[in-house]
């Protein structure tokens, strides 16, 4: 598997990584002192060379105890080099993941109280995304690079600086040489890249195919198409090797061309230089500490271009969380909100409401609905699929805004209170009940945090969950695993009830809640649901009838609208589509 964060984009601003400065901010104490280890060390390491040169020009005098003051000086230097690197990791790495852990819940937060809206416009994957793989990025930046970068900043100009003090001479004749060498190293460097990608594509193509073709293993073997299978995948894995040899070409070519240039390069300046020793204008020395400084200057050039990539990827992620911590969510809560009014009663009311999905904006969703369900009430609301039922619900929860029309519950337009406030009176039993990855008791406890076991079991009792419950290896301590595998959809939709059940809120909704029980459990439920609906308001989207046929008021959508309300017995002497859906069922 290619590693996730090369896939990431990368911004041509590394200038956007001040976007993280806010989260650096509070520590700048370590920031700072970071800051003074990776001076000492870089400085430490600049001093070194010219003590190698004082070291080899004193071999000639044969003055031992300034050899012997050297020698315990380096071990001196050797001790703060040591520790002043030990030092800057430690704060480097240990802001890095303070930073990016404040990040990473800073996104999460964020992202966990978005509405639907903006889970469609960014699709959930690229949230996830962004809270593991670009943080990872930005860690390996602020962990690591960023120091790197700084140092090797340093040891360049540093060195630069000491190279021409050194000697004008040779450092004029480098500057003369280096363009030389690293014009074919950046020409060739961009081909390579383009290469690999090249290979890396194929390679992706090639591994693509297999697991297809291994995964539909028996369909290709039933179908005799080994053979065709089989020169599929040779033709792409003969591409990538072809394309690899095409890079490996190049990298030959490059190294041929960059070892022979650096090392006349090199040569070229030895070889003056040690003219300038043998005609005592230099000291052998000064020789040595160029050639130290040198060295050190060319390896913060190769750090620096490798690490520019690294700052650009990173940057890219950067733009990413700022932009994710900065989008305004399509619904919010007002400035002032209106408490909703206790005590809760429990009445809803759509005035002329009409709604399209943000994306799909040419799709009314719901047109001209209004209805009133007085507290108390139990409503059924059916309809073929796609009417626009769960709509209703998903508006009610104030999930959307409608785009013309209001919401009112109990006399206040849901965009006037806090969302929590109103939420907190109503519990949702979705279409597709959702499991967490954890005990039956804590899925229950979900609805409400703070009931007592009993509290629980109760719920689950009314939801004619308990009995399953109880029957699983380790009853209501049981791991209901990733996403409730261990449970059937009917034992799903059990546990979702007994949470809403168990929120003891005025106003319930039921979206096909009990669309995959059994008859038997389906009974059981119905009653539960009944005795609920005493004092609630009760919404319930249905398509069997049976569940449709006790409630107080049926109310039948089509295509986004209203098209007849009642109870079962007068829509049915109606004769439109209710009378049509009940007789399907029925007959
Ligand atoms: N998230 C969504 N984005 C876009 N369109 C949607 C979305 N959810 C539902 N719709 C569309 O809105 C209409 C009403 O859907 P819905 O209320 O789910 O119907 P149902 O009555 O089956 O519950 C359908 O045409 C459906 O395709
Ligand atoms: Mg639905």
């Amino acid at each position: 598997m290619a590693d996730p964060t090369e896939e990431r984009a990368k911004s041509k601003r590394v200038g956007a990584l001040r976007g993280l400065w806010p989260f650096i901010r509070p520590y700048s104490p370590m920031v700072v002192l970071a800051l003074v280890a990776l001076v000492v060390t870089a400085s430490v390491s600049l001093v070194m060379p010219m003590a190698v040169r004082r070291v080899v020009d004193g071999f000639g005098t044969g003055d031992l105890s300034l050899l012997d003051q050297y020698f315990g000086a380096a071990l001196g230097v050797a001790v703060l080099l040591a520790i002043g690197t030990g030092v800057r990791y430690y704060f480097v790495t240990r802001l890095g993941e303070r930073v990016v852990a404040d990040i990473r819940r800073a996104l999460f937060d964020r992202a966990v109280g978005m509405s639907p809206a903006y889970f469609e416009k960014l699709m959930t994957g690229e949230v996830l995304s962004r809270i593991t793989t670009d943080t990872t990025l930005i860690l390996s930046v602020l962990g690591s690079s960023v120091s790197v970068a700084l140092r090797n900043v340093l040891m360049l100009v540093g060195g630069l600086i000491l190279l021409a003090l050194t000697s004008w001479k040779l450092t004029g004749l480098v500057l003369l040489i280096v363009p030389a060498i690293i014009v074919p190293i950046v020409v060739l460097g961009r081909k390579l890249r383009e290469l690999g990608r090249e290979n890396q594509d194929w390679i992706a193509n090639s591994s693509g195919k297999a697991s297809e073709a291994l995964s539909a293993v028996q369909t290709v073997q039933a179908f005799t198409h080994e053979s065709l299978t089989r020169a599929d995948f040779g033709d792409l894995t003969e591409k990538s090797f072809i394309s690899a040899q095409k890079r490996i070409g190049t990298r030959s070519a490059m190294t041929v061309i960059v070892i022979f240039l650096a090392f006349s390069g090199v040569v070229g300046v030895l070889w003056l230089g040690a003219r300038d020793v043998q005609a005592g204008v230099m000291s052998p020395g000064s020789l040595v500490q160029f050639l130290i400084y040198a060295v050190m200057v060319a390896g913060a050039v190769g750090a620096l271009s490798e690490i520019w990539g690294e700052l650009q990827r990173a940057a890219g992620a950067t733009e990413r969380l700022v932009e994710m911590l900065q989008a305004t969510d399509t619904v919010q809560d007002p400035p002032k909100p209106i408490a909703l009014p206790r005590p809760i009663r429990g009445e809803i009311i759509f005035h002329d409401v009409a709604f399209n999905y943000p994306s799909r904006p040419g799709h009314r969703a719901l047109n001209g609905i209004s209805l009133t369900i007085a507290p108390g009430e139990t409503v059924a609301l059916v309809g073929p699929s796609g009417a626009g039922k769960s709509t209703i619900l998903q508006l009610l929860m104030r999930f959307y805004d409608p785009q013309s029309g209001a919401i009112t519950f109990d006399g206040v337009d849901l965009r006037d209170m806090t969302r929590a406030d109103f939420r907190s009176a109503m519990a949702l039993v979705p279409q597709d009940p959702v499991i967490f990855a954890a005990s039956a008791r804590e899925n229950i406890r979900f609805g409400r945090p703070e009931a007592s076991d009993a509290e629980v079991e109760a719920a689950a009792m009314a939801a004619a969950a308990h009995d399953f419950i109880t029957a699983l290896p380790e009853g209501y301590t049981t791991y209901l695993g990733e996403r409730g595998v261990m449970l059937s959809g009917g034992q799903k939709q059990r546990i979702a009830i007994a949470r809403a059940i168990l929120r003891d809120a005025k106003v319930l909704l039921l979206d096909e809640a009990t669309s995959a029980l059994d008859a038997e459990s389906e009974r059981l439920v119905q009653v539960a649901v009944e005795k609920l609906g005493q004092g609630r308001t009760l919404l319930v989207v249905a398509h069997r009838l049976a569940t449709v046929k006790k409630a107080d008021r049926i109310v039948v959508f089509d295509g986004g609208r209203i098209i007849a309300q009642g109870t079962h017995e007068s829509l049915v002497a109606e004769g439109g589509l209710y009378a049509h859906l009940s007789e399907l069922q029925f007959v």
